[in-house]
């Protein structure tokens, strides 16, 4: 389908006044993203296709942990009133989370700072390992990372992954996008700097990773425009 038709073919819901307002320098989305859709529009889009993908029939009783949550989808869901249980966003940009503890008041909504090292993201922090543990409760239905492994090299993403299990529900669910070639044999950062820009994964090598961190395979979808990547959806093995 062309990308055209694609965009006029989503059902983008309606941006109401803003109820929370983001500085732009919090913006964490490509240009190509946000110059088609606000935050809002995106962000609810995402949210609907990981419902889908994962089979939930709503998020009004759901609870997500976002890990490199940005600000985008705590914009989707408040400026558009989406029906949805509790979320947990943690991210490693300090300035941006306390921004969003300060701001969002609703109860259902809870931030947390992780000083895990990102060479892009936070130079200063520390380097995840398997066994990091985060400030939050360990029953969510579904750990999502939207445009996140798309910055990770391996060994952060099986620190990521072990850490992510830790706090899904025995049902609960893993959900990420990702750059995804065949023709490498394992992974490439593609980013001129090699500092986690714009990291590629073969497909079977990533999905080996997860595996091996303790979660099961249930399906796979292909990127849309530059909108999303491929993704993933795994099951937490009892
Ligand atoms: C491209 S942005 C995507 C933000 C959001 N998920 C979205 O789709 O709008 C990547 C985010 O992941 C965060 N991040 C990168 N590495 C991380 C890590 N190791 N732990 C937690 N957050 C991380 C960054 O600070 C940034 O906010």
């Amino acid at each position: 389908m062309k990308f055209s038709r694609l965009i006029q073919s989503l059902k983008l819901p309606n941006t109401k006044p803003q109820t929370l307002k983001v500085p732009d320098k919090f913006n964490r989305n490509s240009i190509n993203v946000t110059s088609l859709m606000t935050p809002e529009q995106s962000g609810a889009w995402l949210l609907d296709r990981m419902r889908q993908q994962i089979g939930f029939e709503t998020y009004a009783d759901k609870k997500i942990l976002d890990f490199g949550c940005g600000v985008r989808f705590s914009q989707a869901i408040i400026n558009t009133s989406l029906p949805f249980g509790e979320y947990v966003g943690v991210d490693v940009c300090y300035e941006m989370i306390e921004f969003l503890q300060q701001r969002v008041t609703d109860s259902r909504f809870k931030f947390e700072f992780l000083n895990g090292f990102h060479p892009l993201y936070n130079p200063a922090g520390i380097v995840l390992s398997p066994d990091t543990r985060l400030p939050i409760d360990s029953d969510f239905d579904v750990a999502c990372m939207f445009s996140v492994i798309t910055h990770q090299h391996p060994f952060d993403c099986q620190s990521i992954f072990s850490i992510l299990r830790r706090y899904v529900a025995a049902e609960g669910h893993l959900f990420f996008t990702c750059f995804l070639d065949d023709s490498i044999p394992a992974f490439a950062d593609r980013s001129p700097e090699q500092n986690g820009g714009r990291c590629f994964y073969n497909p079977a090598y990533l999905r080996r990773l997860a595996e091996d961190c303790g979660w099961q395979f249930v399906n796979r979808a292909p990127s849309e425009g530059p909108i999303i990547g491929d993704s993933f959806v795994f099951q937490r093995d009892q």
